[in-house]
Order: structure tokens, then sequence, then C-alpha cells
């Protein structure tokens, strides 16, 4: 309850939060500290190993200027995935498989080759759910 309360203190968005799961920004932030071994988020973040996840959320896939994706997760953008809080969320427990399934999905099985660069999976649901609602703080309201 307390760090429920810091993050909707901590930022305004999350007020007209509306999910499933129980998301918790404060605890994401902590979660994040994983992505951040590649990754950075916030005004101004810049690429890294990975691309920067300021406003990840509603963004094309595979479109944050001058980072060099691979051609799936490139081809997935192309392909119409835009990321939301659901497909980040059926993303991060297996990159990879999800990318192909989408691109298979579409009819682009053609291009459901090779391997995504994020070699980083995340399985559990809570931290899923955490770290989404952080990446939110740093993406315009849907
Ligand atoms: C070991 C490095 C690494 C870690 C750790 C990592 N990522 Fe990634 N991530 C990448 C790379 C590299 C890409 C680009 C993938 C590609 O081009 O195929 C990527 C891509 C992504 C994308 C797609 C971005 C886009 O613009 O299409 C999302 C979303 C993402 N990562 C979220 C996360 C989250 C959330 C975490 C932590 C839970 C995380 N990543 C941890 C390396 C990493």
């Amino acid at each position: 309850m307390r760090i429920t309360s810091f993050a909707f203190l901590a930022g305004g968005v999350l007020l007209s939060a509306g999910s499933a799961h129980a998301q918790d920004a404060a605890a994401g932030e902590i979660v994040f500290k994983k992505c951040m071994t590649c990754h950075r988020i916030g005004e101004g973040a810049k690429n890294a190993v990975g691309p920067a996840l300021t406003g990840v959320i509603g963004r094309r896939a595979g479109t944050f200027p001058a980072f060099a994706y691979s051609p799936l997760n490139k081809a997935a953008g192309e392909n119409g995935l835009v990321w939301s809080e659901e497909l980040v969320n059926e993303y991060l427990p297996d990159p990879n498989a999800f990318l192909k399934k989408f691109l298979t999905e579409k009819g682009k099985a053609d291009l459901a080759q090779g391997v995504t660069k994020m070699a980083f999976k995340l399985p559990s649901e809570k931290e899923r759910a955490d770290v989404i609602a952080y990446l939110k703080k740093f993406s315009s309201p849907q």
C-alpha cells in the first residue's frame, strides 16, 4: 500500500490506469534495473545495447531513431506491431517467439527469420506488470 501511494504521487498518469493486473510502478523501477543492462529510459535517454524505451508504450516496434534493430524486430513494426501494455506483456517472456508468432499470424512467415537482439526474458507475471507500469510513466497516456 505504502509503495502504491508513492507511485500515485510520483506519476499523475497512473491515476488513469485501469488494468487487470495490480501494477506497481515503484516496484517496476526496481525490476527495470534488469533492463538497464541494455536500455535507458527518460527524457533525452540514449540508445545503448538496446533502444531507448522512452515512450515505448504506444510506439511502433523497431522505430526508435538511430537504433540498429534486427530485421525481425523491424519487420514486426513494419507489419503493424505497435507496443501496447498487453503486447509488451506477451513479448517479455520470450521476445523471439513473440515476434515470430506475430509475423506468422500476419501471414509473413517468410519474414519470421533470424533472432531478435533482445536476449533477455522476463517470465514473472508480477514483474512484467510492475515494469510495464514503470514504462508507462514515460509514455503518453493512451
Ligand atoms: C541483454 C540486453 C537487454 C536486456 C537486459 C533487455 N533488453 Fe530489451 N532489447 C534489447 C535489444 C538489443 C533490443 C532490440 C531488439 C532487436 O533489434 O531485435 C531490445 C528491444 C526491446 C523492446 C522493443 C523496442 C522497440 O523499439 O521495438 C522492448 C519493448 C524491450 N526491449 C523491453 C525490455 C524490457 C522491459 C527489459 C527489462 C525487463 C529489457 N528489454 C531487457 C536488449 C535488452
